[in-house]
């Protein structure tokens, strides 16, 4: 099986580039099922609604999330009915959603697949542990399918790293979100897990990780609060593409998407 993940969809250019160049992308690559990062979908921070609705509808299968999932207040009655949209396990058990989804359909051929949501905590939030809450849901869902995809939402390259390897062999991939770069470590561990510790985002490239560069570099020089406005200019697509063996659920091959949208 071929899975496509796309990282995160920064605001409206993000949404308009990942949606125009999604189909020939699949049919090019022959893939089956797209997870997509959301949680910068919705003007940046957050995702609304009527934004998941459209993205699950334009061909993504699963859209995870992270740190800014409940960053609008309309997303909280929605995700606790929609389960195509995921939270960070790790968060609060309070907070509403749920932090994987188990599925099949007719492009998996009838096979289940899992992706689970779980988000880092160093300069992230206080959050419970993110490893003690794998191996709690791996008990859970490993007699289920053998597929699972984790989007480790995580800022620091360690805490990612480190996650790769607690979960080589159990798991068919980790696909690191949250920084909106790119990493060029891509490669399938020993055990059979395919990693990158950050997949990058779907976003502008002229600007500082999806907002305005100027805005950002003023911040940075005068440390007063600045309004963020989401940069449209030269919107690059980057992603993975994972091969799994179905019958064992480890990674075959992991591949860069990394490109430039016209
Ligand atoms: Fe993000
Ligand atoms: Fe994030």
């Amino acid at each position: 099986m071929k899975v496509l993940f796309l990282g995160d969809i920064f605001g409206n250019p993000g949404r308009e580039h990942a949606t125009k160049e999604l189909p020939w992308i699949v049919k090019n690559n022959e893939i089956d099922i797209v997870v997509t990062n959301g949680e910068n979908a919705a003007g940046g921070i957050g995702i609304t609604p009527a934004i998941s609705d459209m993205l699950l509808n334009s061909g993504i299968d699963v859209l995870t999330s992270g740190n800014h999932i409940y960053k609008k207040r309309e997303i909280y009655d929605y995700i606790s009915n929609e389960p195509r949209l995921i939270k960070p396990a790790n968060f609060p058990p309070e907070t509403p959603g749920n932090g994987y989804y188990i599925f099949s359909n007719e492009k998996t051929g009838g096979i289940k697949i899992a992706v689970v949501n779980m988000c880092g905590r160093v300069f992230v939030e206080n959050l419970d542990c993110p490893f003690r809450k794998m191996d709690e849901i791996l008990e859970k869902i490993s007699g289920i399918t053998r597929l699972i995809i984790v989007d480790f939402h995580a800022e620091v390259t360690s805490e990612k790293v480190a996650m790769g390897w607690y979960l080589d062999g159990r798991v068919s991939a980790v696909i690191g979100t949250h920084t909106h770069i790119q990493t060029a470590d891509e490669r399938v561990l020993p055990g059979g897990t395919a990693f990158i510790s950050d997949v990058g985002m779907v976003g502008s490239r002229d600007s500082v990780i999806g907002v305005r560069k100027d805005i950002i570099i003023e911040k940075f020089i005068k440390t007063m609060p600045q309004k963020f406005v989401v940069a449209d200019g030269d919107v690059w697509i980057n992603g993975a593409i994972i091969e799994i063996n179905e019958k064992t659920g480890h990674a075959i091959s992991i591949s860069r998407l990394n490109y430039a949208s016209g």
